[in-house]
């Protein structure tokens, strides 16, 4: 690893000083009886002190880090996750799904799960709007569920939510609205298809510490336009993942490193006037299209 600083020269018996304090943390673990336990605190603590290590760390640096930490957890309650929030920006959140995800074939790479997910949404027949009211330029999104051996896969839940035109997800306007989110099924062939919105850019809550922490590094809250999917099926892995825009300028600097080449998509933005897909009569307002296909790893992949 390459660290930002000059490797400061450590005397050979403050190094020996240093190495015996984590060998004494990490003996402390050898009488854990859960294996797995045993294994985590004990890479946990080897990390840890390589950190504190590696950039000297100040006793003033560490109160503030402990102090930081305090405030994270002072903000979250049931409705906010801020530590959640710390581990999308540090991409911890990104590694974990990538470990959890492993490469399958052609199966569709996930992405991070994000906190605007909402249990039991409305569910829509193929062809209708997740809208319910919600602003923003209508996208007709089409595309086919299949196994990584091809094979459509039928009756497959596709999950799809998005934040409106204005860059707010329906649960953070504080009424009970639902909208710009709905489940639907896929038919025979595989194939699925619904009107969303087109998506927009909006940043992730930054009114915290996490925020706080962005803002001190230079760093944008803001997250590349997308539109979330959850998709599964029996004997399918789930998969979570969102779709991006291609053309978008926050692709390169998505603020929680959610986006993957392989899901940047070409949304269509068609002419006033176009005919609709389903021969829906927009009134004269521009529209767009996208196609997505999606292919589930096996279960156990
Ligand atoms: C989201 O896409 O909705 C999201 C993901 C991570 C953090 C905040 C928001
Ligand atoms: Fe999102």
């Amino acid at each position: 690893m390459t660290s930002d600083h000059e490797a400061a020269a450590v005397p050979a018996e403050q190094q020996a000083r240093e190495a015996e304090i984590t060998r004494e943390v990490l003996d402390s673990f050898r009488d854990c009886t859960d294996p797995r336990l045993r294994q985590v605190m004990r890479s946990l603590v080897h990390h840890l002190h390589a950190f504190i290590r590696d950039v000297r760390l100040t006793e003033d640096e560490w109160s503030k880090g402990i102090e930081f930490l305090t405030r994270t957890g002072h903000i979250t309650d049931d409705r906010r996750q801020e530590f959640i929030l710390l581990s999308d920006v540090l991409g911890a959140s990104m590694q974990t799904v990538a470990v959890n995800n492993q490469a399958h074939g052609d199966a569709t790479e996930a992405t991070v799960f994000g906190p605007f997910f909402v249990e039991h949404s409305p569910e829509i027949a193929a062809g209708e709007d997740i809208a319910s009211g919600a602003a923003g330029e209508p996208c007709w999104v089409e595309g086919a569920v299949t196994d990584s051996t091809g094979k459509p896969v039928p009756a497959a839940r596709v999950e799809v939510w998005q934040a409106d035109g204005d860059g707010f997800y329906d649960t953070q306007y504080g009424d009970d609205r639902t909208a710009a989110r709905a489940h639907l099924f896929t038919g025979a062939d595989g194939g699925y298809r619904f009107w969303g919105l087109a998506p927009t850019p909006y940043p992730i809550p930054h009114d915290g510490p996490v925020g706080n922490l962005l803002e001190a590094s230079g760093r944008s809250p803001l997250r590349a336009s997308h539109l979330h999917f959850m998709v599964s099926a029996p004997g399918l892995r789930t998969l979570v993942t969102h779709i991006f825009v291609s053309g978008d300028e926050l692709l390169p600097r998505d603020a929680v490193f959610g986006v993957k080449k392989s899901l940047i998509k070409e949304f269509q933005r068609q002419p006033e006037g176009t005919p609709t897909p389903d021969g829906r009569d927009l009134d004269g307002q521009v529209w767009s299209q996208v196609r997505f296909d999606i292919v589930l790893a096996p279960d156990r992949a």
